[in-house]
């Protein structure tokens, strides 16, 4: 049998696949993007720029081709090879709203420890294992790159950001950005801007003096958007000097756009859209989480300003040109996703996660060198912290479910931002694999039983944690649950305590003079106790550097009580940055000559302990 000369089907359509990628290798992603605007009828553009939430919603079923249990879905424009738009939270890993069968993946440990290790290729390398895990799950956007300066200890979802200082901030977010992309997956920088606090953050409006804000916050996004040069910037709930964050025209037009020439586009935080022409004018570009505003700015009201003139023409272009832009310039245009979750290679991806919490668990004190753990201690006390199950996780929209379920079931609030999750990797465990001492675990519920088992051992280890998410800020900065009291008890029946942190961000320790050692360590992620168990037992280093100060109590703060507390739910109220401007942080502390418990930077390095 001779074989037929004419060209099958499937060479054909390989044929124009080839020519069509041949023709594209000469044109730069801004030349792609303009090409495929110029092809596009009104309601092609308008399907770019409107975007739903990717999730059950009030009873309300997701929309048709978002992906289960995602937070984010725009239609795409088939007949131009232009994609869907599937997103998905967040900067610890591929997280899933919660529901009936949430997306088991590997959680890097939060971003404020991946910025306490202050090394820029752990951020990196973060950044390309969540995105890689994103891209194989069917997502080509990630709302990662969060980077807003930390400017109060109470914030609850401080455990997503960068820290205290601009430039270690953008550097590091930056780096994780370029990470995710490197994915061939869109990654955004968030929450642009001043979103600081999570109390009332709706209807807050911050006032700031426009030089101070370039010097502090603003600083912190330009620096992660040059070095990361992400596809998008998601703008934020709060107002800033009057005016919602996404139809400011001075943070959008000016600042970002015109300023710093950003290319990508703007996407709203799901329900901080509030209109359609002062948005489209002063800025944004894509509406997304529909439902959570009140309308559909973005849909049919757009199209109809753009109909009637009240949004030029070349604004709608303009919007899509960025998407496209941001398509194109990161490989989604060229590179479609599918779900490919059975190659995630979760092994390997636990390391990743655990090198970077390795690294950025920082010993805060060690009288008497008291850590690493002696070789020859013959009985070790574990108190508290469900340390026998796993390690703690943050809560809300960037919460990561993980690989073999919740080690500790029906915790915390029932409803989002709840629940609280602990992920199955427990330091006792991997502390008994290390070492020949007799350990008891002791869940620390009952102090005087706790102080009682505590006393006579070689060294006594009590595991605090301070569950903090999204939506909330802590009260205060104490320890919730009475573990004050449980660790002062302990400490008093055993000095040669060590009290191990699993926090979001800095805490009180009334009881730091009587412990012999405090080791922060964060939300570690996945492999959190094993990262744990090596530090404590000299297995490495202890390297972490702070990267927030940790003052002795709210009342070294630029607002000893959090503006909006108490006040009605929709009572609106400001925020005044302008008290301490552009002095965040330890540059705070040193203008007012405030000593904290421990300064922005520091970490000790256990005497004993060598480096690997
Ligand atoms: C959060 C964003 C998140 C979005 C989608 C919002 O509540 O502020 O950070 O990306 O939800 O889940």
């Amino acid at each position: 049998m001779t074989q037929s000369l004419k060209p099958s089907r499937c060479a054909l359509v390989l044929a124009a696949a080839f020519a069509a990628q041949f023709a594209h290798a000469a044109d730069t992603a801004e030349q792609r993007a303009e090409k495929l605007v110029s092809q596009m009828t009104t309601d092609e553009k308008i399907n770019l720029v409107f975007a739903h939430f990717g999730s059950e919603f009030n009873g309300k079923q997701p929309i048709a081709g978002s992906l289960p249990q995602s937070a984010g879905y725009a239609k795409g424009v088939p007949r131009l090879g232009i994609p869907e738009q599937f997103q998905t939270d967040a900067g610890i890993g591929v997280a899933s709203q919660p529901g009936k069968k949430v997306r088991e993946r590997t959680s890097l440990p939060s971003g404020m420890a991946t910025t306490a290790t202050w090394n820029p290729s752990l951020g990196f390398q973060g950044g390309a294992m969540i995105g890689n895990e994103a891209r194989l799950s069917g997502f080509n956007t990630m709302l990662a790159g969060g980077v807003n300066l930390v400017r109060d200890a109470r914030n609850g979802r401080n455990f997503e950001y960068g820290g205290e200082d601009p430039l270690l901030a953008g550097t590091m977010v930056g780096e994780q950005i370029r990470g995710i992309q490197s994915q061939k997956v869109i990654s955004t920088v968030k929450h642009y801007a001043f979103n600081d606090q999570e109390t009332g953050r709706n209807i807050l409006n911050v006032k700031v003096d426009e030089q101070a804000g370039r010097q502090s916050d603003l600083l912190a996004f330009q620096i992660a958007i040059e070095r990361g040069n992400p596809g998008s910037v998601m703008c934020s709930y709060n107002r800033v000097n009057g005016d919602f964050s996404c139809e400011n025209a001075w943070l959008l037009n000016k600042v970002l756009k015109q300023d710093w020439g950003f290319k990508g586009f703007v996407m709203s935080d799901w329900g901080a859209t509030h209109s359609t022409i002062p948005a489209a004018m002063n800025g944004l570009d894509q509406q997304t989480g529909y439902p959570f505003d009140k309308s559909n700015y973005f849909e049919g009201a757009l199209k109809e300003a753009v109909t009637d003139g009240h949004v030029p023409e070349a604004r709608l272009n303009d919007m899509a040109k960025r998407i496209l832009w941001a398509m194109a310039d990161s490989g989604v245009l060229d590179n479609p996703v599918k779900d490919e979750a059975s190659k995630i290679d979760y092994a390997a991806h636990a390391k990743v996660s655990q090198a970077d919490a390795e690294e950025g668990i920082v010993l805060l004190k060690n009288q008497g060198n008291i850590l690493p753990l002696a070789a020859n201690a013959k009985r070790i006390v574990v108190i508290g912290g469900h340390a026998d199950k796993g390690v703690l996780s943050g809560g809300g929209s960037a919460q990561v479910y993980p690989v073999g379920g919740m080690a500790v079931p029906n915790e915390g609030p029932k409803q989002w931002p709840g629940p609280i999750v602990y992920l199955p990797n427990s330091p006792l465990k991997a502390l008994q694999a290390r070492s020949k001492a007799k350990f008891q675990f002791v869940d620390g519920k009952d102090a005087a039983a706790a102080a009682k088992a505590a006393a006579g051992a070689d060294v006594v280890l009590v595991f605090a944690t301070q569950w903090t998410s999204e939506g909330n800020d802590v009260p205060n900065m104490s320890l919730p649950n009475n573990q004050d009291a449980l660790i002062g008890a302990v400490a008093q029946a055993n000095p040669k305590t060590v009290v191990v942190l699993e926090t979001g961000s800095a805490v009180a320790m009334p009881w730091l003079g009587s412990v012999a050692g405090v080791v922060e360590a964060w939300f570690p992620g996945t492999n959190g106790g094993e990262a744990i168990a090596r530090v404590l037992t000299g297995e490495i280093d202890a390297s972490g550097r702070l990267p927030i100060t940790f003052p002795e109590s709210e009342n070294q703060l630029p607002r000893p009580k959090l503006d909006g507390v108490g006040l009605k739910q929709d009572q609106k109220f400001g925020v005044d940055y302008t008290i301490e401007g552009a002095t965040v942080g330890y540059k705070w502390f040193e203008s007012k000559g405030l000593k904290p418990n421990f300064a922005f930077g520091h970490g000790r390095t256990p005497a004993s302990a060598t480096r690997t």
